[in-house]
């Protein structure tokens, strides 16, 4: 009779252990990562400064609320018993004290680390402790977890990312579970009940249109999205990368329309500025209230491509209560002046109140063509809702 229960408890364990944390993530997690600006340099220090910037800039009113700690926070071994451990130099208090801060100052905690046997800057990975690791996470108070692909040898991407959310699930400490797989093997065909999030491209550069070996600026990745909305929605997204708003390499243009398009992707709007050096022009690109509420609308559609023409073009996303967010991106070099006779986007049914986001100006209605100059690298963006 013992072997039969026994035998009824394991074959009921997968089952118990499949899924993930449910409803962590009904809208686009929103935050800020250490890693676009940063990388490896970070401290307790570091993080608390950024908690409290992004405290007095408006930034966490905003809805910025989980602050990550991007790799580089380890020590460069696991203890006698296998626990990670913070770098006692960088981090002498400890990940639980740091949490606690956070937590306090009513912040998520999130943190990073790798499906691989070492992180990518070479600090010991989760292969083969992620049940333990996971109990850390828990024991510290981590909200998020951005698990990386960096070393993983010959592991196959879903039983590897599955393995980590059932780890989570059994220590019991609900968290969200971005998947950081690059796009590789398509998550966005197999991770909707492992993660919240998963990206779906390398890493995002601090540019418009340049490309690295594993790296590229979010014009590119911007194409890449443009086939995935099917796969979005809520507590399940595609994550094009932090953004890089208000670093040096973007122009006020770029970071508006950066931000803009990521908000019309239902994109995690996961800030990577220096938060403490936030100019006014970029805490106002990054603050917009009506900007925010397109990203983070409860219908949790990712926006499609209705157009694409050199200078032109138009992306549009449903929102709740029948409205729509339709976005004109001017992707080349020259300034560019938009006429939109709106009876020609058909997904449109009926006449709308326009306003303009950006400009923050009620604008008439569709019955009335729009006309506007956009300079390069810009975008106009409007919503629309129904009369
Ligand atoms: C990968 C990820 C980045 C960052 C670094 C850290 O490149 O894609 O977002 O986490 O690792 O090493």
């Amino acid at each position: 009779m013992k072997r039969i229960l026994a035998v009824a408890a394991l074959a009921m364990a997968p089952a118990l252990l499949a899924q993930k944390f449910e409803g962590l993530a009904p809208t686009p997690p929103m935050g800020w990562n250490s890693w676009n600006t940063f990388q490896g340099k970070i401290s307790e220090t570091l993080i608390k400064e950024m908690a409290d910037a992004l405290a007095s800039s408006g930034m966490q009113a905003a809805g910025y609320r989980y602050l990550v700690i991007d790799d580089g926070w380890e020590a460069p071994e696991r203890d006698a018993q296998g626990n990670l451990v913070a770098d006692p130099v960088r981090f002498p208090s400890g990940m639980k004290a740091l949490g606690d801060y956070l937590h306090v100052k009513g912040f998520k905690f999130g943190i990073h680390n790798c499906a691989g046997t070492k992180t990518c800057a070479g600090l010991p990975g989760g292969r083969g402790h992620e049940f333990q690791d996971a109990r850390s996470y828990a024991s510290w108070g981590v909200d998020y977890l951005k698990y990386d692909w960096c070393n993983h040898g010959t592991a196959n991407s879903q039983e590897t990312y599955k393995t980590m959310s059932d780890a989570i699930r059994a220590a019991g400490r609900p968290m969200v579970f971005s998947l950081c797989e690059w796009g590789d093997t398509k998550p966005w065909t197999w991770a909707k009940d492992i993660g919240h999030l998963w990206r779906t491209t390398g890493d995002i550069m601090d540019c418009y249109d340049c490309q690295g070996a594993y790296s590229l600026g979010w014009k590119f990745i911007l194409e890449i999205e443009a086939d995935l909305a099917q796969y979005a929605g809520p507590d399940h997204w595609n994550d094009p990368d932090m953004l890089e708003v208000g670093n040096p390499g973007l122009s006020a243009a770029e970071s508006r329309a950066h931000f803009t398009l990521w908000a019309m992707l239902a994109a995690p709007l996961m800030a990577g500025n220096d938060a403490r050096k936030t100019s006014e022009e970029t805490r106002r690109i990054l603050t917009n209230a009506e900007v925010i509420a397109i990203d983070q609308d409860p219908l949790g559609k990712q926006a499609t491509r209705f157009m694409k023409h050199p200078g032109k073009q138009i992306w549009s996303k449903e929102l709740s209560h029948g409205e729509w967010a339709v976005c004109f991106f001017n992707d080349s070099d020259a300034p560019v002046n938009l006429r939109i006779d709106w009876a020609n986007l058909t997904f449109l049914k009926g006449t709308y109140r326009i306003r303009d986001i950006w400009q923050k100006k009620d604008l008439g209605q569709t019955s009335t063509g729009l006309v506007a100059p956009v300079a390069p690298h810009d975008v106009v963006l409007v919503k629309l809702s129904p009369i």
